[in-house]
Parts: C-alpha cells; structure tokens; sequence
C-alpha cells in the first residue's frame, strides 16, 4: 500500500476497487479505481478522497509521504460519494479539515455530510496560490454533476479532471504506458456511453477550456492516468461529445418463442448484405451497459420486441428506458416484433424512438405468430434496399 509518485512532491493515493462488478447500475466487469492525489510541500494538499470502504487503504497510502494529520487541505472535485466518501474517516484524523470545492460542491457535500463541514468556494476564476504550487480551478457543471470542477496545477501541467477521461478499470498499473491501451479505451468509452453521454455540449465546453492549458498529464479520478496517449483520449473526447457515429449497426431484442429472434436475423442480413458492420445484442444474454456502449457510436439502431400481455418485453423496456436517459442523437431507427393478438410492442418501442428524435429507417415491422421465409426476406430487402449505395 505505497504512494505512487507522478511528479517530484505528486503522488497517487488512491484505492484500486478489484471486486467491484456493478456501480448504480452499470456494470463493471474490470473493477474501478478510485484515484485521491497528494501534493505535498508548503501545503500539504489532497484532491479527492475514495469509497468509504476503502479509506484504510487510501490512508495508508498517504502515510508513506507524511502523516494524515500534516494534510492542510481537501480539494473535492466532485461529491458524489466515490469521491467524497473518505471525508467522515479523513476529519476523525484531521478534524476541521478545510475543503475547497466548486459553489455547488459547498452546498451538495454539506447535505452529505453536515452543514459543520469546513467548505470553501472556488468560484469560477478562482486560484490558489499554495507556495511552491499555484491551482487553478475550472467549473464543469454537469459533467456529469452540477458540482463538478477539473483542477489543475499549473507548475507540472497536470489536470486532476475527476471523472472526465476515466474508466472504471482496476489494474496495477497507474499510467496508459503500463496497462493494455487497447483496454484502457474501451473502459474509456464505456464509461463515456454509460455517464457522461447526456452532457455533450457540456464536455464540449469543457474541452474548449481545457485546450488553452499546456496540459501534460490527465489525472481522472477513476482508471489509469493519461500521460503518453492524451491526444488520444481527447480526440475520442472529441468524437464522443460530437455524437459522431462509425456507420455501424446495433440489432437489439428479445424474444419469447424465436419469432422476434427470427426477424433480428432477418434485419442483420440485411445490414451486413448492404455492407454495414453490425452486431446483435440479446437483451438476455447482453447488459444494458455494454450494449449501450456499442450503441453510442453505432448510425443504425433496430430494437425488436414481441408483444407479452399488451406491452414490450420488459427487458426491452428497461434498455429504452435507461438509453432515454442517456439521450444518444443522430440514431437511425427500425422497431420490430412478432405478437399473438394485441400488437402494441412494436408502436411502443417507435414512440420512444420518437421522443429520442430519431430517424425512421423503415416503419416498424410486426408479425403474427411465426415470420415465415417470405417474411423474413421481406425484411432483409428492405433495409438491404434502404441502405445500399
Ligand atoms: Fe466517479 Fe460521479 O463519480
């Protein structure tokens, strides 16, 4: 349980989360780091904290520099409790600790943790002159909380940006130079297309005030630690937050007897037969989260649902919900499902195609009982058909 050193007097403190499989929701098959930071000298100065569970080893890791009581200031770039959870335990060994956050931040961490918190504002502008280090602090609201702020050091060039450019990705190694970077991008934009898809114009802003700093390494609060691949994760920034798509396809469905299943096939001839590279997600094997992370950059999205007792399957359901929520643009769209006798799934999975502002591909496609060859063919001529060139 050591410090990481990043820079002369910059260490990592964080805790690296091996077991994690489910954070609200999405899930996380290669665990998560919650990354803290320790920047020592006149003042002593920590950005973030970690997982209430994990405050031990974040602790341990600081008292390897100096001892928890020598720390003169918390700075919480987020409070949202993967963050901010460490604070009870950090006040019993520091008690009054300072903490310097955004506006927001002064007002959400005091409903987290009492209103005798010792918070200061770092409004818009604001910098701190800490003897050898000066900080500078730039607010970007709803990336993906309204607290939200990127911190930055102006003397090493390093930007603390929270959960911009993380990735729920336990390792053990600390930098994009020691890990898979293959891996380090796909956690990347998983994470992108699970919690900070909504905010588009919002990490556009932010982008746009990050290019005018000289910025030498990314310090998230979540993964690895951008240092030799930062034009990298800002271009993908850049694409992700300009809802550019790779001119894929996504087939998403369920299915209760195979007829749905059937006519997901038929759809995905026909993608592949117009040249579209394409993937089919079964809503019982596939989650939700890693579908939506094909979805985020996917141009053609096909949802199919059969009919059970006069509504969509309700694992169709869940997906539309949650991708509502994550509001994807620029998607074109085809809805599609077998049914018995009431037939409501497939008008259903189009109105929310509609409140997404989607684009009709083709007028969504229902059939009774069991598709038939002709059927099915049907199906696959008519994308083949609207797609080709
Ligand atoms: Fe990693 Fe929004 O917390």
């Amino acid at each position: 349980m050591k410090a990481v050193k990043i820079k002369d007097n910059v260490y990592w403190v964080g805790a690296v989360d091996w077991t994690l499989r489910n954070f609200h929701g999405y899930v996380t098959e290669s665990g998560s780091t919650y990354n803290a930071y320790l920047i020592t000298g006149e003042k002593n100065i920590l950005i973030d904290t970690v997982k209430a569970h994990l405050f031990e080893e974040m602790s341990a890791r600081i008292k390897t520099v100096i001892p928890l009581e020598k720390l003169d200031l918390l700075i919480s770039n987020h409070v949202e409790m993967d963050h901010s959870g460490g604070i009870p335990e950090l006040l019993k060994a520091v008690p009054g600790l300072k903490v310097l956050t955004s506006p927001q931040g002064v007002a959400g961490l005091k409903l987290h943790y009492g209103e005798e918190l010792n918070c200061e504002p770092a409004p818009p502008g604001y910098k701190l002159d800490a003897g050898r280090y000066r900080f500078s602090f730039l607010p970007t609201p709803m990336v993906h909380w309204p607290d939200n702020m990127l911190t930055y050091l102006e003397e090493e060039k390093i930007l603390f940006s929270n959960d911009a450019f993380g990735q729920h990705y336990a390792s053990s190694g600390r930098f994009d130079d020691e890990v898979c970077l293959h891996k380090a991008l796909a956690e990347a934009k998983k994470y992108y297309a699970n919690i900070v898809l909504p905010y588009g114009k919002q990490v556009r802003d932010a982008l746009a005030a990050a290019s005018k700093l000289d910025i030498k390494t990314i310090a998230p609060s979540h993964g690895i630690i951008w240092r030799g691949q930062i034009p990298e994760i800002l271009k993908r920034y850049g694409k992700w937050s300009a809802y550019e798509n790779d001119g894929s396809a996504c087939i998403v469905y369920d299915s209760m007897w195979h007829s749905t299943e059937k006519m997901a096939r038929a759809a995905y001839a026909g993608f592949v037969r117009a040249g579209i590279k394409t993937r089919i997600f079964d809503l019982k094997c596939d989650h939700i989260s890693n579908i939506m992370t094909d979805v985020m950059t996917a141009k053609y999205l096909a949802v199919g649902s059969p009919t059970l007792n006069n509504n969509m399957l309700p694992t169709a359901a869940a997906f539309l919900t949650y991708m509502k929520g994550l509001a994807p643009q620029g998607k074109t769209v085809f809805a599609f499902g077998s049914y018995g006798w009431g037939g409501q799934s497939v008008a259903q999975v189009e109105e929310i195609f509609k409140e997404l502002k989607f684009e009709t591909l083709l007028p969504g496609v229902r059939i009774k009982y069991i598709p038939g060859e002709e059927e099915l063919k049907k199906i696959e001529n008519a994308i083949y058909e609207k797609i080709k060139k």
